[in-house]
């Protein structure tokens, strides 16, 4: 019996998982900072999410690859692009799959921005593509992306480059100038672009400015766009997500073909989500607000703390700063004599030691006991 070398993962608990699972078993509360599934936050959802779904016409069964027109339609209503460049998936994560199937070769690369959330290498590597990290640095109370070193990557194996817009965990949007210089260098090299648009409606200004990108229609070259309903809606188990294509005509043309075999392939997008979308898509602004107000309720609390907040432009996380720690010892401690749990930066892969990762959507009782601790450990 022999399993693939891409599954040889190391299934091994680390001291983090055990102490939590220490903790669990011994019925002891934990302040739960890394909770970012919005269904666990709290908040009050329409019941008209779940009224769509009993409707006959979820009893039909006609798939179109790429996705119901109707529903194509409302998700086009709700981006401000046309239906003819859409493709829906099942969530964001398979729109990464299908779009490294789209475009990689086994052994190609992609580059992937540096901190990020830690799904990429794991979705990388099941498509047998390999991939080099670009920096995203922090400067004069802004992040941005370290345009030189991304050049330096590139080489004949390259495929594409990897946004997210704004980035999880940094919440750092793309910003006009960085997409100028990325649409020159992707056009030099023949690179496309997928740009995570995910956390897009989490827009947090900056003295009253959001200095941001979208690459929803990207001329200059071949862009795939990811979203979904999981963020947008805060609706991670509706499983629903969309890729939009623009860029050079031909190109975006050729795409759409090729993806709607891949689509075809698997028709993974259920029907009654996608009956339901409509209904679902107009409640998203009214969800989207309550999330929203939490973001910034426990970000203004946390900047009250004792400990350096790095700037947040957008998305559900913020990171805090305390040079010096061992990121390990320290949150494994804070996890064992304080029970909160809090994600580590190199969870992240972030450059330096030295950072915390927060989630902002836990309800503001939990944020403020997560206040205390830190004032109580950082005043000792
Ligand atoms: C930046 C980013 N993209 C995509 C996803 C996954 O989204 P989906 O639930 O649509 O797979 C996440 C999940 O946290 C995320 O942080």
């Amino acid at each position: 019996m022999s399993f693939s070398r891409r599954t040889n993962w190391n299934q091994e608990p680390n001291a983090l998982t055990r102490a939590i699972e220490d903790l669990k078993s011994r019925g002891t509360p934990i302040v739960d900072v890394t909770e970012s599934n919005p269904m666990r936050c709290g908040f009050e959802y329409p019941g008209a999410i779940l009224q769509t779904l009993s409707d006959p016409k979820n009893l039909d069964y006609l798939p179109d690859p790429n996705g119901m027109a109707s529903a194509r339609q409302a998700v086009a209503r709700f981006c401000g692009i046309p239906t003819d460049r859409m493709v829906l998936t099942s969530s964001t994560s398979e729109a990464y799959t299908f779009l490294f199937r789209l475009l990689l070769n086994p052994g190609e690369k992609v580059l992937l921005p540096r901190p990020c959330y830690p799904l990429f290498q794991f979705l990388l590597e099941l498509s047998d593509a390999t991939y080099g990290y670009y920096p995203l640095r922090y400067s004069g109370d802004q992040w941005a992306i370290d345009v030189e070193a991304l050049a330096s990557l590139i080489d004949s194996n390259t495929r594409a480059i990897i946004l997210v817009n704004p980035n999880n965990p940094t919440g750092s949007y793309v910003k006009k100038h960085e997409l100028q210089q990325l649409n020159r260098l992707c056009a030099k090299h023949r690179l496309s672009i997928i740009s995570d648009e995910v956390f897009w409606d989490y827009a947090l200004p900056v003295q009253g400015v959001v200095d941001a990108a979208s690459l929803k229609n990207n001329a200059e070259v071949l862009t795939f766009v990811l979203g979904g309903l999981s963020k947008s809606a805060g609706l991670p188990q509706m499983k629903l997500g969309w890729i939009l294509a623009s860029g050079p005509p031909m190109l975006v043309q050729e795409a759409l073909g090729r993806l709607e075999i891949i689509a075809d392939t698997f028709l993974s997008v259920n029907i009654p989500a996608q009956n339901a979308l409509p209904a679902w898509l107009a409640l998203a602004p009214a969800i989207n607000a309550q999330l929203l107000e939490r973001v910034r309720g426990n970000l203004q609390l946390l900047r009250q703390g004792p400990v350096k907040v790095l700037t947040v432009e957008g998305g559900w996380y913020a990171v805090l700063c305390l040079p010096g720690i061992d990121e390990d010892q320290y949150v494994l401690e804070l996890l064992t004599q304080h029970h909160l749990l809090i994600h580590p930066g190199y969870f992240f892969d972030f450059l330096e030691e030295g950072h915390l990762v927060a989630s902002l959507l836990p309800k503001r009782e939990c944020f403020a006991k997560m206040m205390g601790i830190l004032t109580e450990d950082n005043s000792a």
